[in-house]
C-alpha cells in the first residue's frame, strides 16, 4: 500500500516509553500525570455510569458541560461564549486540532507551524493535502519571531497553528504576541488554531492569555482545549473546541464524521465537578511546587536551564558539555541513569538539535527528587 504519511514512523513517545520500561527507569518522558485524579471526580463518573448516561451524547456535547464551560470561560477570561453555537465537546485536543485543520485546509494550502511543535499538527495538515511551513521559534526563549513568521506568509497561507503555554519549551505568550498575531490575521486574512491545553499551568504569577480574549483573534481562531491536562485525566481523552458560530458550523461538519460525539458519562462528571472552581484555580501552585522541587534537584546537576514559564515540562541544555546528539543522550540517560526524557529535536521536522532534553514533572514528588539525584551522574556517562 502506498502510505499517505510515508515519513511518519513510531513516535518518540513510544520509543522512549519502551526504553524506559526495559531500563526500569523513572519515566519523565511522556506528558501525563503520574498520580491519580481527584477521588471526587472518580466518584462522579461512577455515579453517572450507574445512573444511565451510557448512550450517545448529543453531537456537540451535553448541555450541562457546555454551560459549565461557558461560565468558567467568563470567570477565567472575561469572555462571553455561546454554549450552543460556539462550543463543541470532542475526544481530546488532538481531535479538536485535527477537525479544525480539516475544516480549513484544502489541497495546496500552506499552514504555518511554529517549531518545536507538538507532533499531531503536521499529519493533520498533510492528510488534508496542505503544506506545513515550519518557522522556528527563537532558540533562546522560544518566543515567536514575528518578523520571521511574516516573511513566510504568502497568498497561499491559510492557517497558523499556535500553542501557548508551549510544549516542549513552556513559553507563555504575552499580550504583545497576541497583538502581533492579530496584525497578521487582519493583513492576510488567515485562520488560527490555538492549542491551549496547558491553559491552567502557568508559573511565577504569569497569566495565560487565551486567544479568545483578543477581539480580532476571537473571530478567526479555533481554540482547542483538554480536560486531560487540567484534571489529571489524560486517559479520558476529552477536550473541546471554541470558535465563533461561522467557524463552529464548519468544525462540526468534520467532528460529526470523525467521532460524531464524545464519551457521555465523562461529560456529566466534568459538568458536576466544575461547580467547584478550586481544582483548576489551585493548579498553578500545585504544579509550581513540583517544578520548584525538580529544579532544586536539577540545580545540583551539570544541566543548564531556565525555569519553565508554563506547562508541566522543563527543558535542560547540555550544549556546554558535549556534542553528543540529543537522541543519543536521551537514550543514554534513560538506560544508564534510569531517568527517561525526550530529545527536543523530535519536535522539529528537520530534527534540529539544539542539545536540549525535555523532562515532564507531572509526577510524584518522591520520583522527582530521586530522578534529580540520579541526573547528578550526568558527567560520569558523557
Ligand atoms: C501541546 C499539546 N496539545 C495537545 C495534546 C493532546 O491533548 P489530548 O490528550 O486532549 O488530545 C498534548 C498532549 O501531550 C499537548 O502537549
Amino acid at each position: 500500500m502506498i502510505s499517505k504519511l510515508p515519513s511518519i514512523g513510531e513516535t518518540i513517545f513510544t520509543t522512549m516509553n519502551r526504553i524506559a520500561a526495559e531500563a526500569e527507569a523513572i519515566n519523565l518522558s511522556q506528558g501525563f500525570p503520574g498520580f491519580s485524579p481527584d477521588p471526587k471526580l472518580l466518584e462522579l463518573i461512577a455515579h453517572f455510569t450507574q445512573n444511565g448516561n451510557n448512550q450517545y451524547a448529543p453531537m456537540m456535547g451535553v448541555p450541562e458541560l457546555r454551560h459549565a464551560m461557558v461560565e468558567k470561560t467568563a470567570k477565567c477570561y472575561g469572555v462571553n461564549t455561546h454554549p450552543d453555537k460556539e462550543w463543541t465537546i470532542v475526544s481530546g485536543a488532538t481531535q479538536a486540532v485535527f477537525s479544525a485543520v480539516t475544516a480549513v485546509v484544502k489541497r495546496g494550502d500552506e499552514v504555518i507551524v511554529l517549531e518545536p511543535a507538538f507532533d499531531s499538527y503536521d499529519p493533520a495538515i498533510l492528510l488534508n493535502g496542505g503544506i506545513p511551513v515550519h518557522v522556528e521559534l527563537s532558540p533562546e526563549d522560544f518566543a515567536p519571531d514575528w518578523d520571521l513568521i511574516r516573511s513566510r506568509i504568502n497568498s497561499k497561507t491559510k492557517l497558523i497553528i499556535v500553542n501557548t503555554p508551549h510544549n516542549p519549551s513552556g513559553y507563555v505568550w504575552t499580550k504583545n504576541d497576541l497583538d502581533q498575531l492579530a496584525e497578521l490575521v487582519l493583513e492576510f486574512g488567515i485562520y488560527v488554531v490555538s492549542d491551549e491545553v496547558y491553559e491552567h499551568i502557568v508559573f511565577d504569577g504569569r497569566k495565560h492569555h487565551s486567544l479568545l480574549t483578543h477581539p480580532v483573534l476571537r473571530s478567526r481562531t479555533f481554540v482547542c482545549g483538554s480536560f486531560g491536562k487540567t484534571f489529571h485525566i489524560t486517559g479520558w481523552k476529552i477536550g473541546y473546541c471554541i470558535a465563533v458560530p461561522e467557524l463552529t458550523i464548519e468544525f462540526r461538519k468534520i467532528h460529526q464524521y470523525v467521532t460524531f460525539t464524545t464519551v457521555r458519562p465523562a461529560q456529566h462528571a466534568l459538568a458536576a465537578y466544575l461547580e467547584d472552581p478550586n481544582p483548576y484555580l489551585e493548579l498553578p501552585s500545585f504544579y509550581q511546587k513540583k517544578r520548584d522541587l525538580f529544579l532544586e534537584g536539577l540545580s545540583q546537576t551539570d544541566f543548564q536551564f531556565i525555569p519553565t514559564q508554563g506547562s508541566f515540562f522543563q527543558q535542560v541544555s547540555y550544549a556546554h558539555l558535549t556534542d553528543m546528539s540529543d537522541m543519543d543522550l536521551a537514550k543514554k540517560v534513560t538506560r544508564e541513569l534510569k531517568v527517561a526524557c525526550i530529545p527536543v529535536s523530535s519536535f522539529y521536522s528537520d530534527a534540529k538539535d539544539h542539545k536540549i532534553l525535555r523532562f515532564c514533572f507531572a509526577k510524584e514528588d518522591s520520583e522527582l527528587e530521586e530522578a534529580a539525584k540520579r541526573l547528578q551522574g550526568l558527567s560520569a556517562i558523557l
